[in-house]
């Protein structure tokens, strides 16, 4: 029996996955038994090129089309923001069509609404290709890991943005260029600068901080700094005294509740994070039991994130024929989310000073007056512009800022260059 496959959307990902669902059929079929058959694909424009072929009346402009065609099965929603890919998402959901989708902008803004509309239609909801692109980590919190206590994730989950980093660092590539090049690959949003403000990633935060604590936690509940004030000297910088520059998703189950955070960090060289390159991503899990988990690979673009939706599809087909009951696959209970404020951090603070003496003994205490003590003090240059770059232990978030906005009123401080955190080590 053949699954009718609609499909929203066909740009990077859609585009991709439509022409693999073409071309590679007979294979599927030989690997699984289903016949997988694309009926219905949405796009804006009917006159674009495609990387596929498909008989007359596939192509729609109308979307709701795909939804209510009764030849259509199963919906791939691959179109991108929050609408009108939420309403037809839901629409989809309440026809009894399964759903799967890569929208991590949906998926963390209205994902409790979402799963509760799926199990009310008995059919699955599915993401993989979410958070992460191609890696397997969606189903791995979820299922696989659904019996562990987990303690943190640290995530690498933005593949435009490590692109640009790993571009910058290794190249001294300039940033508009090597972010030209990132949207020229296909790892960037429509819009890029949600990628590099952080808010893709955030969404992303959102995601794996519910999957991992069970307590669902808004994206507007997560910190986020992107890296578009980055300065190129804190690379190098950062580089001599042993640490890879990073934009993390960090999620944390602290003792009054849960953290998410997005921000550029200090990772030290020897972390498994420090060497992930390029637009690879990897998400690093510590469990209470199962200890310290690795899942890599490529984070972004058109052939990783169809061949993970790929998967998704599959799976929905099976349940789909098999007309079993699905089961409910996630919870989420009531919990606190913390305040990053009240997140314990470490600090990396550069700043440009005067050289003369009694000027370090000034910092010194602006960061003892908030109770911040000082880890390591570097001296870059003489005279009157000096560079002191300094590492903190770790102090509540709070604290730090408060040292940092003494700093900032310090006469002998000419500039606050950067505050940057260090993670992974002494925290
Ligand atoms: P694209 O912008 O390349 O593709 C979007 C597609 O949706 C296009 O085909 C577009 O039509 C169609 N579309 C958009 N709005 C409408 C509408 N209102 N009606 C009909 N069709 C519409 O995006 P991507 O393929 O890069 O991303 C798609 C989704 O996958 C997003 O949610 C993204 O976050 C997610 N994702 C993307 C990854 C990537 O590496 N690119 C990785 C993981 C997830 P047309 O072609 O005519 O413009
Ligand atoms: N724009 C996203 C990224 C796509 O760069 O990671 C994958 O979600």
């Amino acid at each position: 029996v053949a699954v009718g496959i609609g499909v929203l959307g066909a740009g990077t990902v859609g585009g991709t996955l439509v022409r693999r669902l073409i071309e590679q059929g007979s294979v599927i079929t030989a690997r699984t038994g289903l016949e997988l058959e694309v009926r219905r694909v949405a796009v804006r424009s009917l006159s674009k090129a495609r990387p596929f072929s498909v008989p007359a009346g596939v192509l729609t402009d109308r979307p709701e089309d795909v939804i209510s065609d009764p030849t259509v099965d199963l919906v791939v929603e691959v179109m991108g923001g929050r609408e009108p890919a939420g309403t037809l998402v839901l629409a989809a959901l309440a026809a009894g069509k399964p759903v799967v989708t890569a929208n991590k902008e949906l998926i963390a803004s209205r994902g409790p609404e979402l799963f509760a509309a799926a199990e009310r239609a008995g059919v699955p909801l599915l993401f993989e290709a979410a958070v992460g692109g191609g890696i397997p980590i969606i189903r791995p919190l979820m299922e696989t890991l659904a019996g562990e206590q987990i303690a943190r994730v640290l995530g690498i989950v933005n593949g435009t943005t490590n692109y640009i980093l790993t571009r910058m660092a290794e190249e001294g590539c300039p940033y508009g260029e090597a972010l030209a090049e990132a949207q020229e690959l296909g790892y960037a949003e429509a819009d890029p600068s949600d990628d590099v403000n952080g808010t893709d990633a955030a969404s992303k935060a959102s995601i794996l901080a519910s999957l991992a604590f069970g307590t669902w936690v808004d994206p507007m509940q997560v910190y986020r700094e992107g890296i578009e004030e980055l300065q190129p000297a804190d690379l190098v910088f950062a580089a001599d005294l042993g640490y890879a520059v990073k934009l993390l998703a960090i999620a944390e189950r602290l003792p009054g509740g849960v953290s998410a955070r997005v921000h550029p960090a200090l990772l030290p060289v020897e972390h498994p994070l420090a060497g992930v390159r390029g637009a690879t991503n990897a998400v690093f899990i510590e469990g209470s039991s199962i200890g310290e988990l690795v899942f890599s690979g490529p984070g972004a673009g058109g052939e990783p994130t169809a061949a993970a939706m790929l998967g998704d599809v599959i799976d929905a087909a099976r349940e789909l024929l098999a007309g079993s009951e699905v089961a409910p696959s996630v919870r989420f209970g009531p919990g606190e989310v913390i305040d990053f404020g009240e997140v314990v951090t470490r600090l990396y603070v550069r700043l440009e000073v005067e050289d003369r003496p009694g000027v370090l003994s000034r910092i010194a205490s602006a960061f003892a007056e908030a109770s911040v003590s000082i880890c390591a003090v570097r001296q870059e240059g003489r005279g009157d512009r000096a560079m002191l770059i300094i590492v903190t232990h770790a102090a509540p978030e709070a604290q730090g800022r408060r040292a940092v906005e003494s700093l900032r009123q310090l006469d002998v401080v000419q500039d606050v260059a950067a505050v940057l955190r260090v993670v992974g080590e002494g925290e």
